[in-house]
């Protein structure tokens, strides 16, 4: 995929959102239903906080939809998710295509089916000059994965390993390192996502389950990320100088 150009995002907001969608299997059992509708309404949650987060000149919107980890759930409930993220897919992208959506998978393709793989390649393919908003879907993903194959591709074209070719051989090199992390559902742990990434990020966490994570919820996490002050290792006084620039280290 090449580098999609990304607008700006407005002063306060943050351009890279990531979030750890978690909660959906709480969500059901709450309401007596299968865990499956939880990841069912969890779909319906991504739809409305990618609308809202390309409303709020949000450029970037990655998202944790299935971990390397993930396999060791019981059975019925991996073939479900996998059978709803393809089906998801076939549906969702006309609503993407409108909404000017470009879907970028990152995660280990090579251990997927077929059918999901060519599934995946087939979204991409249809939203790739879509240019609102990114979105990232982390999919068979886990953070030390994306460190150890970033190395081991290096390692096998016999190029150094730096902290800056690590940047740019890893799944998100396409965009900019996420500004805000949010995570739902009430836990406080990264869980192997991102775990080069979001060096610098700023972490926000939610109480609300995925499902219940409305506009109003992402306005809350938006609004706390604007009162932070991101030093990247600098002083509170070297930040407010404004002759010193606010960017994480490999990146000035
Ligand atoms: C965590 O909740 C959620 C997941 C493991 C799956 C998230 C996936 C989706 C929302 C579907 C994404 C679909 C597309 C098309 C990208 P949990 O099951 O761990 O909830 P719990 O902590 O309440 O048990």
């Amino acid at each position: 995929m090449g580098a999609p150009s990304l607008p700006t995002a407005p002063s306060g907001v943050p351009a890279h959102i990531a979030i750890v969608m978690d909660g959906n299997g709480r969500w059901a059992t709450r309401r007596f239903l299968p865990r499956l509708a939880g990841h069912r309404q969890g779909v319906e949650s991504l739809r409305r906080c990618a609308r809202a987060c390309a409303d709020r000149g949000v450029s970037v919107l990655t998202v944790f939809a299935f971990s390397s980890e993930n396999w060791n759930r019981p059975a019925d409930e991996v073939s479900g998710l996998l059978d709803l993220v393809a089906r998801a897919l076939s549906r969702e992208v006309p609503h993407l295509l409108k909404d000017g959506v470009r879907l970028h998978f990152v995660g280990d393709k090579e251990s997927l089916s077929e059918k999901v793989r060519l599934g995946l390649c087939e979204a991409e393919r249809a939203t790739a000059h879509n240019q609102r908003l990114v979105l990232n879907v982390c999919f068979n993903y886990g953070g030390r994965w994306d460190i150890a194959q970033a190395a081991a591709t290096l390692a096998a074209r016999g190029e150094p390993i730096t902290e800056a070719s690590l940047h740019t051989t890893m799944g998100l090199a396409h965009v900019p390192d996420p500004d805000l992390v949010i995570r739902t559902g009430g836990e406080m742990r990264i869980s192997n996502f991102l775990l080069w990434q979001a060096a610098y990020s700023e972490l926000f966490f939610s109480d609300r389950l995925w499902p219940d994570f409305d506009e109003t919820a992402l306005d809350e996490a938006i609004a706390s990320f604007a009162r932070r002050e991101r030093r990247f290792g600098r002083t509170s006084a070297q930040v407010l100088n404004a002759a010193v620039p606010r960017t994480d280290p490999l990146h000035a």
